[in-house]
């Protein structure tokens, strides 16, 4: 008989929960597939009471998850506590440093502090495992890491937050205001009382920091990801972007180019015919374009206890089966930090909505800003409107850099005739 692998599962809500039910219903499919029982041997949660869907008496129960990761009957700690720092942070540093492997789906967690973390795996020679982190059941950063070994990227985008996606579809099929859909996704599970981390991009900015680590060689650089959320999105955007052809999506955006590696997440316009566009729900969806393969796209559930919890326990069987890789791929050592293109440096197309009140000139004052700063107009719409009513003005831009944009924004803003405060999108060709 094989040695069983001895897992000890910390954190039994959504995830722990979800790997927790695949381990006990599936154990001996699992087994059979990796070669090796695999064992729950001890379980950490705040509450000892909370049903978790599977009995959990029969685990050892530890109160403090630290504990796990020094306990010698332990091979793997699987980390599903959450959270940049505090417990989860202790408990994987003290993992690795005493020679366990450790699975996570800590995103803010890998995200901030992932090269000392992979160093210290690597110095214990033990596997950090991160497949959960980004996109919930999408392996994709399986994929970036195996299956598209063979490429250099030119390009990894995509839909990274379904809280997000569900909004803007909800907005779009029923015509409902940011303010109206978030408090149904509230009411539906779907988005957080504290809705910020989702709906501001945060989220999203942790999911690109490791893809762009995985894609590109260089260390989780959070503090280089440019943010800006779905807040200011309305359905007039979202009728104009359809107008023009477009569909709008929050997305998460990594590439190199001369000017340096670029990481922004904020609103899209991508065209209608883009695999990104029809996008529903709360579904995640990925793009890499790599030179060899061309463009791939990967579709699916981001979040969620099975979705999750199907990339937790991948990871677990790749321990089993004793596979070993490094988390960004590169050791540690040869991470290396690159250029960051600034967010200003940025050139594409743009989409400014402006409400305006409607008198002579105001088109004319507009064009004068977009001229002196060398802004070619691609496009312009107007909606008919009663004299004297505001009036929303369209204009979308021809290739443009973001530092013009936003300096044209700022003086058009200072005209006594735009009562708002202009709202630009960025159109992506996805
Ligand atoms: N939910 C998703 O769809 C999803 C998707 C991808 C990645 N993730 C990541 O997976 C991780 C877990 O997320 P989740 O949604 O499963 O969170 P969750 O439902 O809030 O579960 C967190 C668990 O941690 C336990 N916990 C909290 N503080 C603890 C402490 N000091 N010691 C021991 N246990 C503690 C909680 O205990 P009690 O249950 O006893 O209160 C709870 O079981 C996070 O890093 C998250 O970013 C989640």
């Amino acid at each position: 008989m094989t040695t069983p692998l001895r897992i000890a599962i910390a954190g039994l809500g959504t995830v722990g929960g979800g790997t927790l039910r695949i381990l006990t219903h599936h154990g001996a499919l699992l087994s059979a597939r990796c070669g090796r029982p695999l064992e729950i041997v001890a379980v950490c949660s705040r509450d000892r009471r909370k049903d978790r869907g599977v009995d959990i008496s029969r685990f050892r129960w530890v109160d403090d998850a630290v504990e796990l990761a020094r306990d010698p009957n332990v091979d793997v700690v699987v980390e599903l506590i959450g959270g940049s720092d505090g417990v989860a942070k202790a408990l994987v540093e003290t993992a690795l440093a005493n020679g366990k492997s450790v699975v996570t789906a800590n995103k803010a967690l890998i995200a901030h502090h992932g090269l000392p973390i992979a160093a210290l795996a690597e110095k214990s020679g033990s596997m950090l495992a991160i497949a959960a982190a980004v996109a919930g059941g999408i392996p994709i950063i399986k994929a970036l890491r195996d299956g598209l070994a063979a490429n250099k990227f030119r390009r990894v985008a995509g839909i990274l937050n379904g809280t997000c996606n569900y909004i803007l579809s909800t907005m779009w099929n029923t015509r409902k205001g940011f303010d109206v859909v978030l408090k149904e996704a509230q009411d539906l599970g779907y988005a957080e009382v504290e809705p910020s981390f989702d709906v501001d991009g945060i989220d999203t900015a942790h999911k690109l920091a490791i893809l762009t680590s995985l894609a590109y060689g260089s260390p989780p650089a959070i503090d280089k990801v440019y943010v800006e959320g779905i807040r200011r999105v309305t359905i007039r955007d979202m009728e104009f972007a359809s107008e023009l052809g477009y569909a709008i999506k929050l997305l998460g955006i990594s590439s190199l180019s001369e000017r340096g590696l670029e990481q922004r997440v904020h609103p899209c316009m991508v065209p209608k015919d883009s695999p990104l566009a029809s996008v529903p729900g709360v579904t995640n969806a990925i793009i890499a374009e790599g030179d060899a393969v061309g463009q791939v796209m990967f579709e699916g559930q981001g979040a969620g206890a099975g979705p999750t919890a199907s990339s937790v326990v991948a990871d677990i069987m790749d321990i089993a089966r004793g596979v070993r890789y490094k988390p960004f791929t590169l050791p540690a050592a040869e991470l290396t930090s690159v250029n960051f293109a600034p967010m200003e440096q940025l050139r594409c197309s743009y989409y400014l909505r402006l409400a305006v009140i409607d008198r002579p000139g105001v088109l004319a004052e507009v064009t004068d800003i977009f001229r002196r700063q060398h802004i070619s107009m691609r496009s312009f719409l107007q909606h008919s409107h009663r004299p004297g009513e505001t009036v929303q003005l369209v204009l979308t831009t021809h290739d443009t850099m973001e530092s013009s944009m936003r300096a044209a924004v700022e003086s058009i803003a200072l005209l006594s005739s735009v009562v708002e405060t202009p709202y630009m999108i960025r159109i992506e060709n996805l």
